[in-house]
């Protein structure tokens, strides 16, 4: 059992988060300093962090737990990591949430507050904010069992500094399916109860609840329907207006890895109508998924694991999610030691109808504006390769272009950045093929594997209109395109061995006019 072991391990725990602290505060100079280090996108102050987790908003602020390897900055016995915002930019660190017990390591899971008391944990007329997490017995994975993971819940009743698992654990065991994890728990308004959406090998498990602790399956989804090339992960399931209309749909959102078009991991959904006991998937949206299609989320390889806050104000009323910035096929060999990965930026989801029908368009959210300092309106001219401005580094830099194809024949054209080092990472569109482009094979280390700069990345345009838009954002180790109005995105990393210190156009063919034009240096979220 866990005794004597895990009390001087827990122990052994806290030592070490004190002195990293004590670490971090003498040598604070260094940190979120160091090479590759993203200066406007969260980053766990050392060591390895996978997918966001227990996503929610409660009295002022976000929260943010995440799958974390406290000792190691690769994957290992997982924690989950926690830290809060009041705006979704800037992040405090909170000491760890939940940490391996003997029932096993903490995946991944979410967080709702459980308002009408319904699980009991409540005191005081404080409703307990309540988490929902698999847990991993690595030891039953060893012996080759196939029900090494279960599911769990904890509760928290001080804004979650502190957590308390249920005595009841699992609260869901496992019939046998050898990938059975990943709970993300919602409340059912309309019908006054939970809901549970998780994910187990290739479909969707739902389940429904009075109270969190009984659990009661209702449906598998997604056998027929998506993407198969790889197990599915760390679904989302929630109800959205339809833009511009009174009209309410359900989307499921499910990462899968690996077998995404570029490769490796990414984030699938489908959008349909769930009356309380079925999901069914909307009769126009069947034709984008039948036949082992997938409808993507993000184009870009780095992206994964993305999720949405629960709990939102309904005042605001935003449905907003945040990814892991990376891709299994790379992210324990990525070229950063004090820490390991970075998030995406926080994005805000809409449902709008298109010509093709409901599409989830995604925007970066507003709050990012105050970020910006300076700012420079490009004229409109013809795009001719060269420096888009002079006086901007374009290693922490938002842009807002507007342009126009011609009107006959193709186009090929982009941006690109580069270092004294002769590096470059180009983003581009091309007319021939109708998609955007990120080309991170120049753009500095590449070689820790050799999956990550095989080829060019690709993202679809669905539209073929003239005028098109890119919303770019570029930290010091990643680039996120939201083109068209959030329509197509594109999340993409790399790494220069000297940061990116000039910002061209590059146009290989066709005459391409610049319409408008904004560029902001973006502060850091870390320092002064
Ligand atoms: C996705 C994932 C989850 C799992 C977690 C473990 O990246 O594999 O399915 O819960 O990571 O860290």
């Amino acid at each position: 059992m866990f005794t004597k072991h895990q009390i001087s391990m827990r122990n052994f725990v806290s030592l070490l988060m004190i002195l990293s602290i004590a670490a971090c505060s003498k040598t604070s100079k260094s940190l979120y300093t160091e090479p590759h280090r993203p200066q406007f996108h969260f980053t766990p102050a050392q060591n390895w962090m996978n997918d966001p987790n227990g996503l929610v908003y409660y009295e002022g602020e976000y929260h943010l737990f995440y799958q974390y390897h406290p000792f190691s900055n690769v994957w290992g016995p997982m924690h989950w990591g926690h830290a809060v915002s009041k705006d979704l930019v800037h992040w405090q660190h909170l000491p760890i949430a939940l940490e391996p017990d003997k029932l096993g390591t903490i995946f991944s899971g979410s967080a709702a507050i459980d308002w009408k008391n319904t699980s009991g944990f409540g005191k005081n007329g404080v409703p307990p904010m309540v988490a929902m997490f698999t847990y991993h017995d690595a030891e039953g994975e060893k012996k080759g069992r196939d029900d090494f993971q279960t599911q769990g819940i904890a509760y928290s009743l001080d804004k979650g500094r502190t957590w308390t698992k249920y005595s009841g654990n699992p609260v869901l065991p496992n019939a046998g399916v050898r990938d059975f994890r990943d709970p993300k728990i919602l409340w059912d308004a309309e019908r006054a109860q939970w809901l549970l959406v998780l994910a187990a090998q290739q479909q969707l498990k739902l389940y429904t609840s009075p109270d969190l602790k009984n659990w009661t399956w209702i449906q598998d989804f997604g056998a027929e329907w998506g993407n198969h090339r790889g197990v599915w992960e760390c679904p989302d399931f929630f109800p959205m207006k339809v833009a511009g209309s009174e009209q309410t749909k359900w989307v499921l959102l499910e990462n899968f890895n690996p077998g995404m078009p570029n490769g490796g991991s990414g984030c699938q959904y489908f959008i349909g109508d769930f009356d309380g006991k079925q999901f069914v998937l909307d009769a126009d949206f069947r034709f984008s998924v039948a036949n082992g299609r997938g409808m993507y989320l993000d184009h870009g390889r780095d992206n994964y694991a993305g999720v949405t806050w629960s709990d939102v104000p309904a005042q605001d009323g935003r449905r907003l999610l945040i990814g892991w910035m990376s891709n299994w096929d790379y992210a324990t060999k990525v070229p950063t030691e004090a820490w390991r990965s970075a998030n995406t930026l926080p994005r805000q989801l809409t449902l709008r109808n298109t010509a093709f029908g409901l599409r989830l368009f995604t925007h970066p959210i507003v709050e990012l504006e105050k970020l910006r300092e300076g700012g420079q309106v490009l004229r409109p001219e013809k795009l001719r390769p060269g420096p888009v401005v002079n006086n901007f580094a374009p290693s922490q830099m938002e842009l807002i272009l507007e342009f126009e194809l011609p009107e006959r024949g193709e186009a090929d054209f982009g941006l690109e950045l580069l270092n004294a080092q002769g590096e470059r990472y180009r983003l581009g569109y091309s007319s021939r093929i109708n998609s955007f482009y990120s080309d991170r094979r120049q753009a500095g280390q590449t070689q820790f594997t050799d999956n990550f700069a095989k080829d060019r990345h690709y993202a679809p345009r669905p539209d073929n209109v003239r005028k098109m838009q890119w919303h770019v954002f570029l930290d010091h180790a990643s680039m996120e395109i939201f083109a068209d109005d959030g329509r197509t995105v594109m999340t993409e990393i790399f790494f220069p061995s000297t940061p990116f210190s000039a910002i061209q156009w590059f146009v290989n063919e066709g005459e391409v006019q610049l319409k408008n034009g904004q560029i902001y240096a973006l502060k850091s979220i870390w320092r002064k």
